[in-house]
């Protein structure tokens, strides 16, 4: 029996990684630690709420204190660290934010494990989740491979790089058993609509522009969330401790491609004429220091830990638009009082 910390579970990703853990391990306690911030939400997880194996915690991981009580209070093993601030525009308004919660606040984590498992290791595990974006940017041809040097561009991907150094030196310099895993852009039910897919999903329904970076010939590697939690147990169970292992998709999109796919697959679904979600398609101003092209190999994961994919693209997001229509009030819920200030002020000529 184990005693399983998942931090930033009230989240996307997160709350899909609770999911699948509850549901997998009954005889495991699986406590989600979450702030509940803006991209926290307890709704993602009413189906789980109630499981005998499953416990809640409101907490904030910048709070040294509270984190180190919890620690000694349930006395973790494992550790699978999500909880972060995650949105590159919000990092390029606020850096701070993300220095806090993605660099402290992990190594209040750090310094909590470090303390409650004092040296004795045999069985603890934290393993540290973090994304491709800290290898900076590709050209046109070229994929991350886990040895690919760290080139961090934005805020975010700088507070996440350093904290997967912080990770790696607990390792080094105090024997603390980790993984890190570096993954590419997650899609998928419950992401929170500032991210692309899911902020057009919300336009094309409330029938608003379809804001296109720049010229949209960037492209990101997508991965359906559930293939992420998957390859997350996969790596917990099986990976080798100090390694780092990249996820992706093998499923390389520009971004205008992507959107018209999108617009031609919600046509379809609201029963719309051909061409109508794409006419809300407008070209806005370029995000600063933005990122040419991220590409993931995942061929460690799949050879080592035979990790792959089980959804095809078309398939992902067939079931992501039918989440999205199936879950209006999900939808209503997050995007209203805070969000409503936000995508004013990003989306401003
Ligand atoms: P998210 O923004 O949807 O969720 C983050 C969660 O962390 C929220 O529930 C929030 O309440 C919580 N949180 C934020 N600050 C906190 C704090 N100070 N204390 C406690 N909880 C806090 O993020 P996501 O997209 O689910 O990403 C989860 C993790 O995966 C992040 O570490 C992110 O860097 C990484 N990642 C994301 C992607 C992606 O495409 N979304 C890709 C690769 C890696
Ligand atoms: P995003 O979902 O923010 O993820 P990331 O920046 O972490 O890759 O953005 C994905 C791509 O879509 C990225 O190239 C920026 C672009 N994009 C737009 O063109 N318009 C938008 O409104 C948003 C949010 C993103």
């Amino acid at each position: 029996m184990k005693t399983i910390l998942i931090t930033g579970g009230a989240g996307f990703i997160g709350s899909h990684v609770v999911r699948y853990f509850v549901n997998k391990y009954p005889n495991d306690t699986i406590y989600n630690l979450d702030a509940l911030t803006y991209a926290g939400n307890l709704e993602n997880l009413k189906d789980v709420e109630k499981a005998a194996n499953y416990t809640f915690l409101k907490a904030n991981i910048c709070d040294a204190d509270t984190i180190f009580s919890l620690f000694k209070k349930y006395r973790f093993d494992k550790v699978i660290h999500l909880a972060a601030e995650s949105h590159v525009d919000r990092s390029i308004t606020d850096p701070l934010e993300f220095l806090k919660t993605n660099v402290l606040g992990t190594v209040n984590l750090l310094n909590a494990a470090k303390f409650t498992w004092k040296n004795n290791f045999s069985n603890k595990l934290f393993y540290h989740i973090s994304t491709d974006e800290v290898y900076g940017t590709l050209g046109k041809t070229g994929l991350f491979t886990e040895t690919t040097s760290y080139n961090p561009n934005s805020p975010y991907s700088a507070s996440k790089a350093s904290s997967d150094h912080f990770v790696r030196a607990y390792g080094e310099t105090y024997g603390l058993p980790y993984i890190i895993s570096n993954c590419s852009n997650n899609y998928g039910p419950n992401q929170f609509p500032e991210k692309l897919i899911p902020l057009f999903i919300h336009n094309i329904l409330k029938n608003k522009a379809l804001p296109v970076y720049g010229d949209g010939n960037y492209t990101r590697d997508w991965l359906y969330v559930l293939d992420h939690a998957m390859a997350i147990d996969t790596v917990f169970l099986h990976g080798k401790i100090s390694e780092t292992y990249n996820i992706g998709g093998f499923n390389e999109w520009k971004n205008i491609d992507l959107v018209k796919l999108l617009c031609k697959l919600m046509d379809v679904k609201l029963g719309k004429v051909e061409g109508a979600s794409e006419s809300l398609i407008t070209f806005v101003k370029d995000r600063p220091g933005h990122d040419l092209r991220y590409a993931i190999d995942a061929t460690k994961i799949s050879k080592e830990l035979g990790w792959k994919p089980s959804v095809t693209f078309e398939e992902g997001l067939f079931k992501t638009i039918d989440w999205y229509l199936k879950n209006t009030t999900w939808l209503e819920h997050v995007t209203s009082g805070a969000y409503q200030k936000y995508y004013e002020k990003q989306y401003k000529e």
